[in-house]
């Protein structure tokens, strides 16, 4: 269980503003759980609601787990700056020591995914069969993201981390779904898409070299996966937003 290590840096108080580039790291302070707890009231509460219970303008955090905190985090797509905005990637707010004490106090609330085991060493091949058959319909053949509809974009994948894609292939942020994959798969997949950044390919990566039926055949598979998933989520998504004010407000059977 986290909780137990917390590592935040400077004295009482001096982690409450968002500061990036400092890299104290105070181990053990007694109020170490204190500091967390000002730090989510602060800059999460307003919308999660104060144990995480969620409001009507941000879904629940119970049960969401290490691995998701750590990804909205990592990727600054949390804190949202208003209601009604779309997350989207940028700087994160918050340093290092900030984040993981964040991670430790939201993972509290409720168990969930902790972070996933990254390894190094993944299998491209492996990995050129695993994106193709789950990721390139959303993010294109090349990495490079595409509309998805419904007014989300599948952002490219030329900034994530190893660590953040092995969190977004666990988590399924927005209307991406979630994926069951070993720590070798994952590995791969990881491996692939650093191949896929590296790759002088502006064409698209190649997608076996077996000629047009076979390319075409591969398009059609994936474009009706993609298909099929877009809508399973997206309307799967739509029931869980909706949960919120259903639960706090109006009950239909009432
Ligand atoms: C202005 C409102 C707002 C603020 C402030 C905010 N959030 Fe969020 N948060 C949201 C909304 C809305 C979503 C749902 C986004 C989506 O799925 O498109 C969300 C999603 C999340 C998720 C993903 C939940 C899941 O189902 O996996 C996490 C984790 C999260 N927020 C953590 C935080 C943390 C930690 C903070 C404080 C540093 C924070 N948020 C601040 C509105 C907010
Ligand atoms: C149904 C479409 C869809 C599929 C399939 C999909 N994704 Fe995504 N992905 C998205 C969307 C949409 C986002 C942006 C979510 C958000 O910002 O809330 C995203 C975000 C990501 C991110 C975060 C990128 C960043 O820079 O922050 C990574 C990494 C990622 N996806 C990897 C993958 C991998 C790997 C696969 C295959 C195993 C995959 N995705 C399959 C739609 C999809």
């Amino acid at each position: 269980m986290g909780g137990t290590a917390i590592v935040l840096g400077g004295q009482p108080g001096a982690g409450l503003s968002p500061s990036r580039g400092h890299a104290a790291a105070v181990t053990g302070p007694s109020d170490a759980t204190g500091e967390a707890a000002a730090l989510y009231l602060n800059s999460c509460a307003s919308c999660h609601g104060q144990q995480g219970e969620g409001t009507a303008v941000g879904p629940s955090l119970v049960g969401v787990g290490a691995a998701s905190v750590d990804f909205y985090l990592r990727t600054g797509r949390m804190p949202l700056g208003a209601p009604g905005q779309q997350p989207v990637r940028q700087d994160p707010a918050f340093n290092e020591a900030q984040i993981a004490a964040l991670v430790d106090y939201v993972a509290s609330f409720g168990q969930g995914p902790p972070i996933p085991v990254v390894r190094g060493g993944g299998d491209v091949g492996r990995g050129f069969e695993l994106y193709n058959a789950n990721c390139a319909a959303c993010h294109a053949a090349t990495g490079a993201g595409n509309a998805v509809g419904g007014g989300f974009a599948a952002v490219g994948l030329g900034k994530a981390t190893p660590q953040e894609i092995a969190e977004a292939v666990e988590i399924g942020p927005g209307v991406m779904p979630p994926f069951e994959l070993s720590d070798e798969d994952r590995s791969s997949l990881i491996a692939y898409i650093e191949y896929l950044r590296a790759a002088p390919s502006p064409g698209g990566a190649p997608i076996g070299g077996t000629g047009p039926v076979a390319e075409g055949f591969v398009a059609v598979v994936i474009g009706l996966t993609g298909l099929v998933l877009i809508a399973r989520f997206a309307g799967s998504r739509r029931v869980r937003e909706d949960a919120v004010p259903v639960d706090a407000a109006r009950d239909p059977d009432a």
